[in-house]
């Protein structure tokens, strides 16, 4: 899968946003270890608190699935500027070992960093010897 495919899934996992207090509809798609695809979107709640980054649930999903590890995050907002992944999604995937973040620049283009530039010096699950 390249990066251009597993954008377009999660454009189209943006679709299933539920956001009526943002109206910001987020999508991502990720790689699990086994190659498997999992998609997500972000879901909202009048407890603004209680509400679900896209990021986040596609990779809870796939870990309560059954997926020990995940590769590639992609990441697409469809409202506004393309966004970056918010500071508590970068700490859920920095627990399951996500390397490689696909984004989107303003004008379209696909965006590759890595999870260390976006989370330098980060804590993980080895400091606790798991
Ligand atoms: N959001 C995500 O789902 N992922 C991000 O990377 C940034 C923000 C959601 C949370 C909330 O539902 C809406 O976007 C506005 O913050």
């Amino acid at each position: 899968m390249t990066d251009e495919e597993l954008l377009t899934h999660a454009a189209e996992a943006a679709e299933g946003s539920y956001s009526p207090y943002s109206h910001f509809r987020v999508g991502s798609a990720i790689v699990t270890d086994d190659g498997s695809i999992i998609t997500g979107a972000n879901v909202e709640n009048a407890a603004f608190g209680a509400s679900i980054c896209a990021e986040a649930n596609a990779i809870t999903s796939a870990i309560a699935g059954g997926a020990t590890s995940i590769s590639t995050v992609a990441v697409v907002c469809l409202d506004g500027d393309p966004c970056t992944p918010c500071g508590n999604c970068r700490q859920i995937m920095r627990e399951f070992g996500v390397e490689r973040v696909i984004l989107q620049t303003p004008d379209g283009a696909t965006h590759p960093v890595s999870l260390e530039d976006l989370l330098p010096m980060s804590f993980g699950p080895e400091a606790l010897d798991i």
